[in-house]
């Protein structure tokens, strides 16, 4: 059975992550397991929280009636009601339980909203470089993406926004700790934007992606987006927050100052319906309702941060430490990104070329790895640079 033209062009655009991920597993037969430092997936490597351990357990023995059926897509009112009560303490605004939807994760989240405000040809503002992902999202939609350069800080950068709006634009994603830069977008950046979308003749809705929220480092704080930017609908999850990627459990939840938002509510519940999703994993949104705010220890990824970035930079390299998220985006010390990962894994250290996200010229190291390992990876990173003096 031929598999989709588009399908097709998707996996080969698709494959840094996998094509590294390939010569890991080659690596490792080669050399053993023990020799080969995979910095490649974004897989948190922490436990849960004890306290949501703990509320699974509750949720399973309470036996709920009807726990296992099917619910409003939407979700279950309650724990709606929770999420839209911390949205309220949080940003200040007035969002209600119906301006909340349980999602499968943030990357759900994402795909509803876009399924319910894109018309095909409509464009989208992905800032680069980007979570490798976004592309795909806004193609499932039969939207365009539009890119946009970030500057050489990698914050968002407002004149070029500008510039890239038309007509057509509908949504412009943000992802703010970010996935791959480790940047956090300043209160200043996030009203700048504010002003220029608040200046145009058509809402643009800013899709805040923020499952990173939680993973910033040297005591730094996210600012709510939604609190500062207008037209806002937030995307979030507990996959970093609490270590639990797959459990797929998330929410979208939509800004208060939404101008029509009974009709984006009814649309964004049946985009949930129609994408397959339904609703979202039912124990997981109960036991989210008894642990909501319990969190991972940050201290461990910031440990390793200092770790590889303080390693790294002794050696030479250009190695900035992540704000936020838990990604080192390391410059690549010769411009050809895929070339110097080549070299890198001849010494048995795998990283994604920055080409994969938008950016050439970068290297995205992973920090959910054991700490034992980026010890023993340094020498393989000094000898890949080296070998360029
Ligand atoms: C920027 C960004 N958005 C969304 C996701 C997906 O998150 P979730 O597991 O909540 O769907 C990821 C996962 O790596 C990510 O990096």
């Amino acid at each position: 059975m031929p598999i989709a033209r588009t399908i097709a062009n998707q996996l080969e655009h698709a494959s840094w992550i996998r094509r590294m991920f390939e010569e890991g597993a080659r690596l490792k037969r080669e050399r053993g397991a023990e020799n080969v430092y995979d910095y490649t997936l974004g897989n948190p490597d922490v436990e849960p929280p004890p306290e949501v351990r703990q509320a699974l357990e509750r949720v399973v023995a309470s036996r709920r009636p009807n726990g296992h059926g099917y619910m409003p897509n939407p979700g279950f009112p309650e724990v709606r009601e929770l999420v839209a009560s911390k949205l309220r303490r949080d940003t200040g605004l007035d969002f209600s339980a119906d301006d909340v939807l349980m999602t499968v994760g943030s990357s759900g989240a994402c795909n509803v909203i876009l399924k319910s405000i894109l018309d095909p040809g409509d464009e989208v503002i992905v800032l680069m470089p980007c979570f490798s992902e976004y592309p795909f999202y806004i193609t499932n939609h039969a939207g365009r993406m539009v890119p946009v350069e970030t500057g050489d800080d990698f914050l968002p950068d407002v004149a070029r926004i500008a510039a890239a709006i038309t007509p057509q634009t509908r949504a412009i994603f943000i992802n703010t700790p970010n996935n791959p830069t480790g940047r956090i977008y300043p209160e200043s950046v996030l009203k700048a934007l504010d002003d220029l979308l608040a200046s145009l003749d058509h809402p643009v809705l800013v899709i805040s992606d923020e499952p990173y929220k939680h993973l910033v480092y040297d005591g730094r704080r996210q600012v709510e987006v939604s609190s500062i930017v207008r037209y806002a609908a937030i995307c979030n999850s507990w996959s970093k927050s609490q270590g639990i990627p797959g459990e797929r459990i998330g929410y979208l939840a939509l800004s208060p100052n939404l101008p029509d938002r009974p009709a984006l509510r009814a649309a964004c519940a049946f985009a949930n319906r129609i994408l397959g999703f339904i609703n979202a994993p039912a124990i997981w949104q109960l036991v989210e309702k008894e642990a909501f705010d319990a969190k991972i220890d940050v201290t461990g990824y910031q440990d390793k941060r200092d770790l590889l970035c303080d390693a790294l930079t002794q050696i030479g390299y250009q190695a900035a430490k992540p704000e936020g998220s838990f990604y080192v985006f390391l410059k690549s010390p010769i411009p050809d990104d895929v070339a110097y990962v080549r070299r890198l894994a001849q010494e048995g250290v795998l990283g994604v070329p920055g080409t994969g996200f938008g950016r050439a010229g970068y290297i995205r190291l992973s920090l959910t790895v054991p700490r034992e390992m980026i010890v023993k990876s340094i020498p393989g990173f000094a000898a890949a640079f080296n070998s360029l003096l």
